[in-house]
């Protein structure tokens, strides 16, 4: 059946479909090692498949400035190959089992290997890029590649922790929406665009990208793990208080906090059930709270780009928004 919604993602899909089918065998050919394994490693996640939300992000950035050579698609599978590594790592970190409604990588070959290949895959992304021969390009890649490994570091020490609302923003822009950001930046960077136009496409992705970590967070707490593809529940179980729980955690009774206490410090829903946590939330209005945040920056992306004129790649980057607040996986 075709919903307004899926006629949009249609239009979109179509109006990136040959650049994504290039990116996909770009990545295939760049994620080759003369290592068997890291090659099947990449191969494995590749083929799970993904939104592939980066690169097309990359991609609408750079024609909606005008940009039109091969760099958009090499550096499509950059952003791609960079997101691919920190799943792979992230996954080793967070334990779990599966991805993209796979086992995840770490379950088939063990986590060692896992981390040396995401190793592999950061090191080949930094490779194509330095073909660009533009230090822009790679200045944004290495302050991405640094800021995401200080967010899960920083995620890491504040494990089992209360933390307030601005240090988890904090936190999910760097871990999450600062790619988002940089893949938009990429697209103004390659295409020559004005200073000005680069920041505003990196505005647009970064409140983009925090739109997408806080519904991430809520289908966390929210979606089952055959739609989700990978862990349901998980970050209560890892320690994560995600904004939901920050906001119920700032209103709820002291018995409710011991509540969210023993499932952060048991790592499980073991005297506590998972269905206990969601009522408090519900109590509180919290999903909600945390949906409304997520459409906020929502908008304020969309508010980015009232600068530019408008245009049928435009329209698709409007668009995007209301697909990541609305997507159910
Ligand atoms: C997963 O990203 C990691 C987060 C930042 C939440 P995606 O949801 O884009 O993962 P794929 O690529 O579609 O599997
Ligand atoms: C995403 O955080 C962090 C990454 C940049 C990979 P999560 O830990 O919430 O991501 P998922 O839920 O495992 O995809
Ligand atoms: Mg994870
Ligand atoms: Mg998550």
């Amino acid at each position: 059946m075709s919903t307004p919604a899926s006629a949009a993602a249609k239009e979109v899909f179509d109006l990136l479909r040959d650049d994504l089918l290039a990116i996909e065998r770009e990545f295939q050919r760049d994620a080759i090692s003369g290592v068997e394994v890291i090659t099947e490693i990449g191969e494995y996640l590749r083929e799970g498949g993904g939104k592939r939300i980066r690169p097309a992000l990359l991609l609408l950035s750079a024609k909606l400035c005008g940009y039109e050579g091969h760099g958009a698609v090499r550096l499509g599978s950059v952003v791609e190959i960079i997101h691919t590594a920190t799943l792979v790592h992230d996954d080793i970190i967070d334990e779990a089992l599966t991805r993209r409604g796979r086992p995840s990588a770490n379950t088939q070959w063990g986590n060692s290997k896992c981390v040396l290949a995401g190793d592999w895959l950061y090191m080949q992304a930094f490779k194509i890029a330095l073909e660009e021969r533009n230090f822009k390009v790679l200045d944004l890649l290495i302050s991405l590649t640094q800021q995401m490994v200080e967010g899960e570091l920083l995620q890491m020490e504040k494990l089992g922790k209360m933390i307030s609302q601005s240090e988890h923003l904090d936190l999910i822009y760097r871990k999450t929406a600062c790619l988002f950001s940089v893949s938009m930046k990429l697209g103004a960077v390659l295409a020559r665009a004005s200073e000005a136009d680069e920041d505003r496409l990196g505005e647009y992705g970064r409140n983009l990208g925090l739109a997408f970590q806080i519904v991430d967070d809520v289908l966390d707490l929210t979606a089952s793990e055959e739609v989700l593809g990978k862990p349901v529940a998980s970050d209560l179980r890892e320690g994560k208080a995600t904004m939901a729980v920050i906001h119920a955690l700032d209103r709820c009774t002291a018995a409710e906090r011991e509540v969210f206490a023993k499932v952060l410090e048991e790592r499980s829903f073991t005297s506590v059930s998972h269905a206990d946590v969601v009522s408090i939330l519900e109590r509180y209005g919290s999903v909600d709270y945390a949906m409304a945040s997520a459409h906020e920056h929502a908008e304020q992306s969309r508010r980015a780009l009232s600068g530019f004129p408008d245009s049928e790649i435009k329209r698709a980057l409007l668009w995007i928004p209301d697909f990541v607040v609305g997507r159910e996986k």
